[in-house]
């Protein structure tokens, strides 16, 4: 059963699902508002409890790491303890079912995340991770993969204990497998975003403050070669460049387009 859209936001969507439907390739760019339905807190929210003194943004970063690498550590293992037992929430499962479908009405949707958690995975995406997955680990010295590497880590059996761990190899610091501020995104995932975003005829961001590049500039080459740019957001964000604005929550929006574009 869908929730009630207002009859503004009804015509909009029925303006995006006409722009999607003559569309080959979409490609769409999912940010931190994507999961908060699912109890995610998004990054420029405010943090709380313990770690209200903190920004995310001066957490996230390689120098906070060598300065006090204990207090990043314990950061991730708190945020990993946040996130462990939230579930894909209806923006996820709609994307998900959109691109499980997209092949047999002769649409190529590939999906982009700025997120760390593996809800799109959950929801049955295949995705690609711009900023590097939060169940993962590494050696922050010799750089090997350490523990579960897979896509949707079994979270039953993970210790959320803040101690640090020693790589087994060289005895580096382990660190989360995640791209923070002033590192290089991966070369494999940033090649599948910027060939994605150059050859859509639609580009749809959702649940992103298009703050952070280079992420952000993935609507503005997707612009330049053509493409029409839709954006899911419930605020206002700097993305200039937008044709259709959908002002409304993920979760509530996202399930009306892929109605909408199953209808049609
Ligand atoms: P932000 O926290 O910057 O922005 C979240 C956006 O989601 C905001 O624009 C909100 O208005 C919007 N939002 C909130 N609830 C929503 C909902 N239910 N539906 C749709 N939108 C909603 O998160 P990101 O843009 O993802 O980088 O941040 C980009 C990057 O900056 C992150 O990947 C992270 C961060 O620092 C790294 O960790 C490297």
């Amino acid at each position: 059963m869908l929730a009630e859209l207002s009859p503004q936001l009804t015509s909009e969507v029925t303006r995006a699902a006409t722009l999607l439907q003559s569309a080959k390739r979409i490609c769409i760019l999912t940010g931190a508002g994507v999961s908060a339905e699912s109890g995610i807190p998004t990054f420029r929210d405010k943090q709380t409890g313990l770690w209200e003194q903190y920004r995310a943004e001066d957490l996230a970063s390689i120098d906070a790491f060598m300065r006090d690498p204990e207090l990043v550590w314990s950061w991730y293992q708190w945020r990993r303890q946040l996130v462990h037992d939230k579930a894909p929430n209806p923006a996820h499962h709609a994307i998900a079912k959109w691109q499980q479908r997209a092949e047999s009405q002769g649409q190529q949707v590939t999906l982009i995340t700025q997120n760390v958690d593996d809800l799109h995975e959950q929801a049955g995406s295949t995705t690609t991770h711009l900023h590097g997955h939060l169940w993962r680990n590494r050696c922050s010295q010799c750089d090997r993969p350490y523990g579960d590497q897979s896509e949707t880590v079994d979270k039953s059996t993970l210790s959320f204990d803040s101690e640090l761990i020693n790589c087994p190899h060289c005895d580096g610091y382990i660190r989360p497998d995640i791209v923070w501020f002033g590192e290089m995104l991966p070369t494999g995932a940033w090649q599948t975003a910027e060939d994605s975003a150059a050859h859509c005829e639609v580009f749809i961001s959702i649940g992103t403050s298009s703050l952070v590049y280079p992420a952000a500039g993935l609507a503005q080459l997707a612009k330049s070669n053509g493409a029409k740019v839709i954006e899911i957001n419930p605020n206002p964000t700097p993305n200039t460049l937008v044709d259709i604005t959908l002002a409304e929550k993920a979760g509530m929006v996202m399930p009306h387009l892929v109605h909408k574009l199953n209808e049609e």
